[in-house]
């Protein structure tokens, strides 16, 4: 069940202005009540993540098994509380990678190794997955792969491809409150291949990291998942500020924006009226770029696009707005996500080349398909369910073998829904949505599949290149950790991955 923003002003026209829920929505005092801290959008500074700089770097050789690479970089993050400013005068308590939400970006050129070491330094157990990087089973964040209180773990990364990926907690039935709580990150593979094409970069290259809150009247966080259903934050951040308002000059910028919501999906759009030129999805560039007035965008899932603000004068305010798409719970201000303020005149030799990168057509992988799968994602006797089953560590819903192309029907049989699919390891393509061809921004590789209520999404991808056990799951956090999450297993290592490669108590040998 859903309430959409028209009934909720109903509600509140019917209580004289203050905001009632109907009877199943009542719910603790926080920042949804007209004493919210939050104050009013675009008023905050636009903000963007650090970058991360490595502890250390060697430019030896080797192979990871995978791939031959150049060099590696030593990465540390340790996972801490702190203070952060999100809301107007206040002070939030987090729990951040390097004690900051979103967490310090990391850059990292394909071909080179990366090993990041992850120190608990909270008093609850961390789970670290890098959502889009195929890395071995031992180094994805199996749920039970816990990195306990006062232990690390050196997570090694082969950067195979090009993409905006993100890591995040993936502690087993605590993901949402983890995540919730701030731990979520955007780390960024490139390659000379696209450095080459001269799109916008350097801090003309700006990561969204979109995330919905609730606060408190204090301004501390409240988790609120509605009875195991969903998180639906009233207050909109980006890159951890409030509805920001982002100072642009009049030239072009490459956007890449990343949905780190527990819950909330978004249909963004231009207060302009213009389009976004879409170059890229979860796993790397389009083939060409295509233009479009607006996009949704479930959690996980990664758009990157290119607003060209020279058309305007200085003095123009465009709002990044949102659409709700349906079955989410729409509050005042969630209708808007931040403003662009053209404020001075730039340079721009940069350029939106006509065609970007190779995509192998969907029309060339579906005849090399061994085999089709189902998976329905429904909730029955009050839990999430994949096919009627939860999370098992032991058991498997698919096993195919390295190099074999499935095809797989995800669907929900319900309208009131919509999940997030995403597989771990592998990048696949949508062949079509309810028999109709996937929205055009949608074309390309991605590891997550917006199901929508009522919906049957068919997509194809190929397995491997790492055998070993993985995760699939819905990315509503809420969803995931009770319980819509599986197991696959690729090849014959049924090998459980907590086993591999276990955190190690601290202190730490240097990296
Ligand atoms: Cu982004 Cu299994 O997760
Ligand atoms: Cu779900």
């Amino acid at each position: 069940m859903t309430i959409k923003r028209r009934e909720l002003l109903k509600y509140a026209a019917i209580a004289g202005g203050l905001l009632v829920l109907p009877a199943g929505f009542q719910r603790i005092a926080h920042a949804k009540d007209p004493e919210s801290p939050a104050g009013n959008p675009f008023t905050l500074p636009f903000r963007v993540p650090p970058v991360l700089q490595p502890v250390r770097s060697d430019n030896t050789s080797g192979s990871n098994g995978l791939q031959d690479f150049e060099g590696t970089d030593y990465y540390e993050i340790a996972i801490t509380k702190a203070q952060a400013q999100i809301i107007p005068g206040k002070s939030t308590e987090i729990w951040g990678y390097g004690g900051i939400f979103p967490g310090p970006t990391i850059k990292q050129k394909r071909d080179r190794q990366s090993v990041v070491r992850y120190i608990n330094k909270l008093d609850v157990p961390m789970v670290i997955h890098l959502h889009g990087m195929a890395a071995l089973p031992e180094y994805d964040g199996w749920a039970h792969d816990a990195v306990e209180p006062g232990y690390y773990k050196d997570f090694i990364y082969p950067n195979n491809r090009p993409a905006t990926i993100w890591y995040h907690d993936h502690a087993l039935h605590k993901t949402a409150p983890n995540v919730n709580m701030g731990l979520a990150g955007m780390y960024i593979v490139y390659d000379e291949y696209e450095q080459n094409l001269n799109l916008p970069s350097g801090e003309y290259d700006v990561p969204l990291v979109i995330h919905d809150k609730i606060f408190d009247r204090k301004g501390q966080i409240v988790y609120d998942d509605q009875g195991q259903k969903s998180l639906f934050g009233d207050v909109i951040t980006v890159n951890g500020v409030a509805w920001p308002r982002m100072e642009v000059a009049r030239r072009k910028y490459r956007f890449r924006v990343l949905n780190a919501s527990v819950s909330r999906s978004y249909r963004l759009k231009l207060s302009s009226g213009d389009e976004f030129i879409m170059i890229g999805t979860d796993a790397g560039l389009r083939s060409a770029p295509v233009a479009v007035d607006s996009f949704r965008i479930s959690m996980a899932e990664r758009y990157e696009f290119i607003l060209d603000f020279s058309k305007y004068p200085i003095g123009t305010k465009i709002v990044l707005e949102n659409e709700s798409p349906d079955n989410n719970e729409d509050y005042e201000k969630t209708d808007r996500i931040m403003r662009f303020d053209v404020v001075r005149d730039a340079e721009d030799t940069s350029e939106i080349p006509s065609t970007l990168r190779y995509v192998t057509p969907v029309s060339q992988l579906i005849p090399q398909a061994v085999r089709t799968r189902e998976f329905r994602y429904e909730r029955t006797g009050g839990q999430w369910v994949v096919n009627g089953n939860t999370w098992n560590r032991y058991e498997s819903d698919a096993n195919p073998q390295v190099g074999d192309v499935e095809i797989w029907t995800l669907y929900t049989n319900s309208g009131g829904w919509f999940h997030p699919i995403h597989v771990h390891l592998i990048d696949c393509q949508i062949i079509d949505r309810n028999e109709q061809p996937p929205f055009v921004y949608e074309e390309g590789w991605k590891d997550v599949i917006y199901v929508g209520g009522n919906e049957s999404v068919r997509v194809v991808g190929k397995f491997g290149p790492h055998t070993g056990r993985y995760m699939t799951h819905c990315h509503n956090l809420v969803h995931e950790d009770h319980d819509m999450m599986r197991a696959i297993q690729i090849g014959n290592n049924s090998t459980d991955p907590a086993l591999v490669a276990p955190p190690k108590p601290l202190p730490a040998p240097p990296l």
